[in-house]
């Protein structure tokens, strides 16, 4: 968390103690070792903080579901004034199910189906982002059949090549996101050919976990070049949609992505310009300082000079150290006295992989005590899986001292009962 607080000597989100937040959950589920926590109310603050930086542009900000879909964070996001990206059918029905109404809600991915093309015509979305030209044939089907125009934004991989991880960078040549360049704009000039489409978009998001605002800049340059040169041949964009990708400071410092600054050149830039709509796709910046992963203690083991804290959460419930090797602070919910001490700390899974942290310096645990993962509200329960038959974690909110589960722990036999027997007729 951005801001961490301690009630009666237990770290607190919101105001209420882990400690007890903890116990009150295992109440309803006596068998939960570990959970997702937010505080709704630091999530209307960075909203609220996003929407302004963006203000002078008249910027539409769709939250990106895949950084979290507890429906009560998407419900909170919508109160603030958040539109709703999805990547997928699932999440266009959540946005639905969350209130997002057609204006409000947008639809990505690379993987478009009939059935995603079928529900955009038939539901209403504000754009869609093409990831290829082969695509639009699909959705003016669709379009055509439902009477009803869509609005689209053909993805443009620009090239742009940017710091971090390579999984989380989608804006290199060799990404698989988005057409050249000179195919969206051969489209564009082209778009009369799908008339039950507005295909007067583009859309550049060229990675996540950013930290300045180089790449963005110049996914910015590409995009206005892309513009003029468009309006040149005779086909003028009226969408311009930048993507995420607004980097956190996951050590806890003051290093994430400078917004407001960002937003302020931007809006300098384009004063003169007889303007776009601008339309943004922030997912981590908004969920993840408010979220942790708490969980118990489950053993320490001392092995040749290393002290291995066993927790009950492992890579199945945060992928992202596993994954791209990503750090998240680790803090006692009530630290013991006594000296930090170097600790390799793992989750309960069977995968050499399954690993938090090494040489991280914690003061002593003992079984039973409990930890938080900070940052964890975004990527963090939407990349959670059943492996190694672990159910996934319930999920709490707090909202200005009221605390909520907003989503069950999947138990053992919630697991068991998707056993299913059909003989299919081939
Ligand atoms: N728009 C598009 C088209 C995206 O693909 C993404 C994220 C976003 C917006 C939101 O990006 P953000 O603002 O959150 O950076 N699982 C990885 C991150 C993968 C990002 C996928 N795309 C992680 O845990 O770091």
């Amino acid at each position: 968390m951005t801001v961490l607080e301690r009630v009666s000597g237990s770290l607190a989100v919101g105001g209420v103690p882990l400690d007890r937040a903890f116990a009150a959950l295992q109440r309803l589920e006596p068998s939960a070792h570990g959970c997702y926590v937010y505080d709704l109310e630091q999530l209307e603050g960075r909203a609220r903080r996003f929407r302004a930086a963006f203000a002078p542009l008249g910027a539409f900000s769709a939250f990106a579901f895949k950084a979290n879909s507890l429906p009560a964070i998407l419900e909170c996001l919508r109160r603030s004034g958040m539109g709703g990206e999805a990547g997928s059918l699932g999440e266009l029905e959540l946005a639905e199910a969350a209130g997002f109404g057609p204006g409000d809600r947008l639809l990505n991915g690379n993987g478009r189906t009939l059935e995603e093309a079928e529900w955009v015509a038939g539901h209403g979305v504000h754009s869609v982002n093409a990831d290829h030209v082969g695509e639009l044939d699909l959705l003016q089907r669709a379009a055509d059949r439902e009477g009803r125009t869509v609005r689209v934004a053909l993805r443009v991989n620009p090239g742009i090549v940017t710091s971090g991880h390579h999984y989380v960078a989608t804006g290199r040549e060799d990404a698989k996101f988005g057409v050249a360049p000179e195919e969206a704009l051969a489209a564009w000039s082209a778009r009369t050919r799908w008339p039950a489409l507005q295909v007067d978009g583009v859309h550049i998001h060229v990675g996540s976990q950013l930290l300045d605002v180089g790449p963005l800049e110049q996914a910015v340059d590409t995009a206005l070049s892309l513009a003029d040169e468009s309006q040149h041949r005779g086909a003028p964009l009226s969408l311009v949609n930048l993507g995420g990708g607004f980097g956190i400071d996951y050590s806890g410092g003051a290093g994430e992505f400078p917004l407001e600054d960002y937003a302020g050149r931007l809006a300098r830039r384009v004063e003169a310009r007889h303007g776009p709509e601008w339309v943004f796709e922030p997912g981590r910046w908004l969920t993840a300082p408010v979220g942790l992963l708490l969980c118990e203690v489950l053993w320490i083991k001392r092995r040749g000079g290393l002290r291995f804290v066993v927790l009950a959460a492992g890579m199945n419930d945060l992928l992202r150290p596993a994954l791209y090797h990503a750090r998240h602070r680790i803090v006692p919910v009530r630290p013991r006295p006594g000296p930090e001490e170097p600790a390799t700390v793992v989750g309960p899974v069977c995968e050499s992989a399954d690993v938090f942290a090494e040489g991280e310096p914690l003061p002593p645990l003992e079984p039973g005590d409990l930890v938080a993962l900070l940052d964890a509200g975004a990527y963090g329960a939407t990349m959670a899986s059943n492996y190694n038959g672990r159910g996934r974690l319930a999920e709490l909110v707090v909202d200005r001292g009221r605390l909520t589960r907003a989503r069950a722990g999947e138990t053992p036999a919630d697991l068991a009962a998707r056993r299913r027997e059909d003989v299919l007729e081939v």
